[in-house]
């Protein structure tokens, strides 16, 4: 058997498929042959990225949806089904942490506000699990599928300061597991469901957090996140693509129910 990355003819709905990350995601698999229905809060900023890569020559349509609306993710399968027919990769992106669900010196634990940790906790992960829900549904018909969640780094040991954040990954990383096993028991071997979980990638998302707004050198916490990562630097975007690539494809036919880490070796190492 020869090893096939091939995902010409494949179709890709990808959530936050605006953001930065994600807007990346969207581009390479539409440069890898897939069809992409980039959904996002934001329907004007979906456009524009769809409009990138259609005026590219790739397939693409942009949806405004909200991953914490069940009824407004159904009216984007629909959309997505009657442009592509079918849906063969979900990446579930769309996520963030917020200021307010942070400690700080300003801001001790104790009064965080708990609107604060609903807010990062749903949509992080009630966002994942009712877009599968919804995107799911159509692999379990169609008895095929690859689902890949996006984790973080503070899934695996909590990172200072993002407490909602933290337990909301870990729960995606939870429901990873879970999801791969009943997709496998109660529809098709043929659905597979794994994470990446990024290491430090510099984003308008961490920025606050690791670069100094005065004098754009490290914060404190970049300093220590460079020393604490092998590599000795952030990942960029781009950087994420090849897994996945790899998830998406048969490349990966028996990897199921994993999270990858991408992370410059950061999870490797000890600090000692
Ligand atoms: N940037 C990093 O270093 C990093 C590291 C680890 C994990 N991640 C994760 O990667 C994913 C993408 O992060 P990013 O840095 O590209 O962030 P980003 O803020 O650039 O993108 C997130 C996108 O999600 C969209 N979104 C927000 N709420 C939504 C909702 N309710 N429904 C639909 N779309 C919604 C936003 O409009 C935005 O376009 C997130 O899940 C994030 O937690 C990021």
């Amino acid at each position: 058997m020869s090893v096939s990355f091939d995902l010409t003819g494949k179709v890709a709905v990808i959530t936050g498929g605006a953001g930065i990350l994600c807007s990346e995601m969207a581009r390479q698999l539409a440069e890898s042959g897939v069809s992409v229905a980039i959904l996002d809060l934001f329907g004007d900023k979906a456009e524009k990225v769809a409009e990138e890569i259609t005026a590219k020559g790739g397939r693409a349509i942009g949806v405004q949806a909200d991953v914490l609306d069940k009824n407004s993710l159904i009216n984007a399968r629909d959309r997505v089904l009657k442009e592509f027919g079918r849906v063969d990769i979900l990446i579930n992106g769309a996520g963030g942490n917020k200021k307010e669900a942070t400690t700080s010196d300003d801001m001790s634990f104790f009064d965080i506000p708990l609107e604060a940790l609903q807010w990062v906790f749903n949509l992080n992960f009630m966002g994942t699990v009712l877009t599968t829900q919804v995107f799911g549904r159509v692999m379990a018909e169609q008895g095929s599928g690859s689902i890949i969640n996006i984790s973080s780094m503070s899934s695996l040991t909590p990172l200072t300061r993002v407490v909602g954040y933290s337990a909301a990954k870990a729960a995606v990383n939870n429901f990873t597991q879970w999801i791969a096993v009943y997709m496998n028991q109660n529809y098709s071997t043929n659905i597979r469901v794994n994470a990446i979980a990024p290491g430090f990638l510099l984003t308008q998302q961490n920025y606050y957090l690791l670069v100094d707004e005065k004098t754009g050198q490290d914060t404190e916490r970049g300093k220590a996140i460079k020393k604490n990562t092998p590599m000795g630097r952030y990942g960029k975007p781009e950087e994420l693509i090849g897994a996945i690539i790899w998830l998406a494809s048969d490349a990966s036919s028996f990897v199921n129910g994993v999270v990858i880490p991408i992370d410059g070796g950061f999870s490797a190492f000890s600090g000692v």
